[in-house]
């Protein structure tokens, strides 16, 4: 970027290194009632308008998507910013009561002043150079006399040199979430947004751009992921030129804040990487810098326990000796984690009741959660609890002692979800009042995993707490005092793993990931549906933040029945663990679980620690396939689902990356589908060269059925 000669931050290149001044591509023509600055006088070439600013705001004649829109204590919109100076430090740049990107790096400040009032506009950037990342993000300050209100205050704002574009988006919905697509970036604006007070199922606050030849080994692309779990919006824009820009941010229609005399706002901040060597290497980017840089380093790469939990096996109805029974025969085929989930607590036997109630049900627990995990604990397994700490049922205790703590609107019925209602976090005396909740439960008992749910969108946005010129503000203070609780939580206990989970995926975002080290990917447990489900999370969340579980067949969301192996390969993509009840297991289903739990064990560190490809897209419909590589070529693990059968054809081929050219290998394959017990194992005894596995392929092993899982294990051997 630059300033140009009136002081106008322009964009001018973000790719590879050039050694070289790219300011040439800035000349722009004179194009009709496209207007030019005042002080650029009858320069006509010179227009807002047509130009990459590097950010932009109304009201200086750009009439594309702004980055920045206030209200000026005149009630005008106007802003006309121009460079005043920069700062270049060592280390990322914290932003205050907001997640962001931790670790070494470097920071730059720029500062951008309005010529006509004293609001000035922060731009930062944080630079991980070695990852190929930028953060960043935008604050805005208030150095006149009166209020001023900021409408809109995008975090990412990027502009594209010429070319033909697409952009990649993870849509979906409840129980199929972040279901990648590819489109055409056409003239106009694309958005894809939330506007649910949460970072949502039906879009994911997450995208990337790249030329439109872009495969994944070779192009330009670019990803930016926002580190903020409510309301966004992301806005794909080509311009009357044909030029393409991404605007990323707090979702304009639902933001709005106030800014008093000497005030400041931070933005939630975006993580940026470009990759001019493909998706592969965009994907090994994005996992690389979250992995490192976002997720809590106490679990980062920590093996994570394999876990039962017992949601699928008992909904509400369970007892404490239930619990146990689960727990021991879980034990006995090798889960180390039995985790307790909704219906606990309160009066809660079904969705209608009992949220916010945060007190064990001894009907149902007798002796307490104490004498539970102690009796789980002596069984050599680890305890998780479920909790839903941000609602409330209006059935509750918690409701009729305080039913102005429910996110509704005087006068109005509030909407209702599973029959539940939000607590107003953005008021201090909630989050201290479920903080006090969730140190007594974590205290009474040796609790080492907390299964953080969240089961509707919000709506209805009010609270008592704001007055009426300021309640575009209440959506985003509830996300300052979500985290605000979080970050209380996870000190207070700093060993307790928070796993996220919202109906599923619901809130799938970096901003949950910084607290909470995995998801729970998705309530739709079917193989299947989770090769879809998954493939679009790993383009840019990593494998390690997954949650992902082997459950029960007839499934129970598709009715489809799915081999064990099918199962087990679509859960190891992510942090495992079993959703059934293991006293309906045959003896034989038993002993592949303990078999399956070995090997997941196994090759933890590979899924976790090596580098993740995409070897076949499950949008074409013929089979989804995923490799994992150790970073020195020494192993890798290639697993995959062929969704149907075909009776003759040429044997599918994969094209394994990662590998040493000149080292030889041995390769070892397995596969199996519908009901059978024991995988089909092939192994031709041949040795193979890191280059023929590459360049010629290898077959998929031979099957018959569908939705057959298989695995690949690809060895390095000596000379
Ligand atoms: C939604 C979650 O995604 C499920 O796994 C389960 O925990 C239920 N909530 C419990 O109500």
């Amino acid at each position: 970027m630059k300033a140009d000669e009136y002081g106008v931050l322009l964009h001018t290149w973000y790719g590879g290194k050039t050694g070289c001044d790219m300011d040439y591509l800035l000349e722009r023509p004179d194009v009709g009632f496209s207007g030019n600055v005042y002080d650029a006088g009858n320069r006509r070439s010179y227009s807002h308008d047509t130009l990459p600013l590097e950010y932009s705001c109304m009201g200086t004649g750009d009439y594309r998507v702004p980055g920045i829109c206030v209200t000026q204590p005149d009630g005008t919109e106007a802003l006309d910013l121009r460079y005043e100076k920069h700062e270049i430090f060592d280390g990322l740049y914290g932003i205050n009561g907001l997640p962001h990107a931790r670790g070494k790096g470097e920071s730059l400040f720029i500062t951008l002043k309005d010529r006509f009032s004293d609001i000035r506009v922060v731009l930062k950037y944080g630079v991980i150079a070695e990852k190929d990342v930028i953060l960043r993000s935008v604050s805005v300050k208030n150095g006149g006399d009166l209020p001023v209100r900021i409408n809109r205050l995008a975090s990412l704002f990027l502009p594209f040199e010429d070319g033909s574009y697409d952009v990649i988006h993870f849509g979906g919905k409840y129980a199929y979430e972040r279901i990648m697509s590819r489109e055409k970036i056409s003239d106009g604006v694309m958005a894809f947004s939330s506007v649910r007070g949460f970072s949502s199922h039906q879009e994911n606050p997450s995208v990337i751009v790249c030329k439109d030849d872009c495969t994944e080994e070779n192009g330009y692309c670019v990803a930016a992921a926002f580190v903020y779990s409510g309301s966004f919006k992301t806005e794909a824009e080509k311009d009357h030129m044909g030029q393409v820009k991404l605007v990323m941010g707090l979702n304009p229609e639902q933001f709005s804040w106030t800014l008093k005399a000497g005030e400041e706002f931070e933005s939630p901040q975006v993580i940026m990487s470009c990759s001019e060597a493909g998706l592969s290497r965009l994907t090994l980017n994005m996992h690389n810098v979250i992995n490192e840089n976002i997720v809590n380093p106490r679990f980062y790469r920590k093996p994570r326990p394999v876990l039962i939990n017992n949601w699928e096996a008992t909904y509400f109805t369970f007892d404490e000796k239930k619990i146990r029974a689960i727990a021991a025969s879980a034990r006995d085929m090798g889960v180390e984690m039995m985790v307790l989930d909704d219906g606990w607590f309160g009066k809660r036997d079904s969705d209608l009741s009992g949220l916010g109630d945060w007190f064990v049900n001894e009907e149902k627990i007798r002796g307490g959660l104490g004498n539970l995990v102690k009796k789980v604990n002596d069984m050599g397994m680890k305890f998780g609890l479920w909790m839903e700490p941000e609602m409330v049922s209006e059935d509750s205790e918690l409701y009729r002692a305080h039913p102005e703590w429910a996110v509704k609107i005087p006068g109005r019925d509030p909407v209702r979800s599973r029959f539940q209602l939000v607590l107003d976090y953005s008021n201090p005396k909630v989050v201290d009042y479920i903080f006090e909740r969730i140190s007594a439960i974590l205290s009474s008992a040796n609790i080492e995993y907390v299964k953080w749910d969240c089961n509707r969108s919000m709506c209805d946005f009010y609270t008592p707490t704001l007055s009426a010129e300021r309640m575009g503000e209440m959506s985003h203070r509830y996300m300052l005092g979500l985290y605000s609780l979080l970050e209380r939580v996870t000190s207070a206990f700093p060993d307790v793993m928070i796993e996220g989970c919202s109906g599923g995926g619901g809130r799938f975002d970096c901003g949950i990931l910084y607290y909470c080290p995995q998801i729970w990917c998705s309530d739709n447990t079917d193989a299947h549906d989770r090769t879809f489900i998954q493939n679009g999370t790993n383009y840019i969340y990593p494998v390690s933040s997954v949650g992902a579980h082997v459950s029960a067949v007839p499934n129970h969301q598709t009715g489809r029945c799915t081999s064990l192996m099918t199962r087990a390969v679509a859960a190891m993509c992510g942090s495992f663990g079993y959703e059934l009840d293991p006293g309906k297991l045959t003896e034989e289903e038993k002993s592949i679980i303990s078999e399956q739990i070995r090997e997941y064990r196994k090759y933890q560190p590979l899924i976790y620690g090596g580098d993740y490809y995409r070897l076949a897209d499950p949008k074409k419909g013929i089979m989804s396939a995923w490799e994992f590589a150790d970073k020195e070529g020494n192993e890798a693990l290639v697993c995959g689902v062929i969704y149907r059968a075909e009776v003759t054809s040429v044997r599918k081929k994969l094209f394994p990356k990662g590998l040493d050219p000149e080292a030889k290998y041995t390769v070892e394959k397995r596969i199996s589908c519908g009901g059978d017990m024991t995988p089909t194992c092939e192994n031709d005894g041949r040795v193979y060269t890191g280059a023929a596995i590459q360049k010629g392929g290898i077959t998929v092993p031979i099957y018959k059925g569908d939705d057959a899982g298989f695995t690949i294990v690809i060895t390095k051997i000596g000379d």
